[in-house]
């Protein structure tokens, strides 16, 4: 775990970092020594929030050159209890140790933004000033709301925050009120992402979710009437839930007409309770036709409604309610990830912190950068991810000289929009979203 500073590791921009803290025991690289080399770990699977990113953001470099915006993640770790399908960095005890546990942890999290600050001026990195936050978890929402206010105070007396910065917290239906919400919004927060899942008791349950629908409503309103921008986040193919049951759910989340929406497909993680009761027989796999109805039903009645999918799973009112903290991530941006176990990318390298929230408190409480491993994509391993990412969006793909010839098959197989594969741009139709797989093989 404990990862030693190494002499001439390219610093962010390619600048070479000076070394000067000795290698010490506690987890974590001393400032100075940021970015150690380490092999690649295994990637997080979804992109997003949850995924993303918080969820493991793992994004294609963009060479020595800064992406165009600067964003900060910042995740919290904590959940009072953990649902069957979910394998997020999220731990249920509210004594970790010192440093780590709840009442400890935004102080942790503002030291490693100081850290976070000195290795990037230590690398030479002009100060930028930050377009994106995003509080995931975890619940970010177990934290007091002063906790989340002091952890965006910091984002913003370190780095500045843009005047039209986009400021999300991840929130679980019951773990807000009123109160906070108004909190969080006076603190600088613009936007708020519930995780609904779905408004059906059953489902709710199999999903070991611990809240009533009915309070999404509420939630809902309190948000609003605080100022911030919601969305909603839904999960399909449940084990057990049928397509009139997912069809209630898309008309409830449509009643409540939230800024943005995402539909995720559930994906059965392994190590989770979830994998072992399918594993047993206890629940029946998801099954892929059955998700594909599933999102052929979300896209046409989001489409329906006014809501524009901007990303293979998200949907918005208007392009100014798309999450720009996410799109940063398909696209590559640059931005820094606070909390265990987050991962962060900037001027082509990327690296991720110590998972567990203990150690990473150590290593911030003895002044070093708590990272756990980085890596510095090749050239190809930069293209097929933005191919990989960018074939997500709806703005589409520049697929460059090479790889147009390939782009009139996959308009005439029904997977690509003719009227941009023209220009050299591969946008997915409904069928390619279903498909987006094959249709990154056959581009990479
Ligand atoms: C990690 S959670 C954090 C926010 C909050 N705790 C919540 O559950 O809403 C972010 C999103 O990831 C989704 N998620 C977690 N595990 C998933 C899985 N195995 N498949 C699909 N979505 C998943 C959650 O349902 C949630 O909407
Ligand atoms: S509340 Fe969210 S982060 Fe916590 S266990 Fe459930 S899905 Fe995972």
């Amino acid at each position: 775990m404990t990862a030693s500073p190494r002499p001439g590791v390219p610093a962010p921009g390619g600048v070479p970092l000076t070394l000067g803290a000795p290698p010490t025991a506690t987890p974590g690289v001393a400032v100075d020594g940021f970015l150690p080399q380490h092999p690649p770990r295994e990637e997080g699977r979804r992109v997003g929030p949850h995924d993303g990113p918080h969820e493991s953001p793992y994004r294609a470099g963009s060479g020595a050159e800064y992406g165009p915006d600067f964003g900060v993640y910042l995740h919290v770790p904590f959940c009072t209890v953990r649902c069957g399908y979910c394998d997020f960095n999220t731990y249920t005890a509210a004594e970790l140790g010192s440093g780590a546990n709840r009442s400890d942890y935004a102080a942790t999290a503002v030291g490693e933004i100081a850290l976070a600050d000195e290795a990037l001026r230590s690398a030479g990195m002009a100060r930028r000033e930050v377009r994106t936050v995003f509080v995931g978890g975890g619940t970010p929402t177990l934290l007091p709301a002063a906790d989340l206010a002091a952890m965006l105070d910091a984002v913003d007396d370190t780095w500045g925050l843009a005047a039209d910065a986009e400021v999300t917290t991840e929130a679980n239906p019951d773990s807000v009120d009123a109160a906070d919400l108004a909190a969080l919004a006076a603190a600088g927060f613009t936007r708020v992402s519930f995780g609904m899942q779905s408004a059906v008791p059953e489902v709710l349950a199999t999903l070991e979710r611990t809240h009533d629908p009915e309070r999404i409503p509420a939630v809902v309103g309190w948000a609003r009437d605080a100022g911030l921008s919601v969305s909603l986040d839904l999960i399909y193919g449940a084990p057990g839930e049928t397509l009139a049951q997912w069809q209630r759910s898309l008309e409830a989340v449509l009643a409540l007409s939230p800024d943005h929406v995402s539909a995720y497909a559930l994906v059965v993680e392994q190590g989770t309770k979830m994998a072992a009761q399918v594993r047993r027989g206890e629940l029946p796999m998801p099954d892929p036709d059955d998700e594909a109805d599933k999102y052929e039903l979300a896209a046409t009645m989001l489409a329906d409604a006014g809501y524009d999918w901007y990303e293979i799973s998200n949907f918005a009112r208007t392009p100014a309610d798309r999450c720009r903290h996410n799109i940063a991530y398909w696209r590559s941006d640059d931005w820094w990830g606070i909390g265990p176990g987050a991962h962060s990318h900037v001027a082509g390298q990327r690296w991720w912190n110590v998972k567990h929230p203990r150690p990473y408190a150590a290593a911030v409480a003895a002044g070093n950068l708590p990272v756990d491993g980085s890596e510095v994509l090749s050239g190809e391993d930069r293209e097929t991810e933005r191919i990989l990412l960018g074939i997500r969006l709806a703005d589409g793909l520049d697929v460059g000289a090479t790889l147009a010839d390939r782009l009139p098959q996959l308009v005439e197989e029904g997977l690509l929009e003719a009227a941009p594969a023209q220009r050299g741009r591969a946008v997915l139709t409904l069928r390619g979203r279903l498909l987006a797989d094959t249709v990154v093989r056959r581009l990479t």
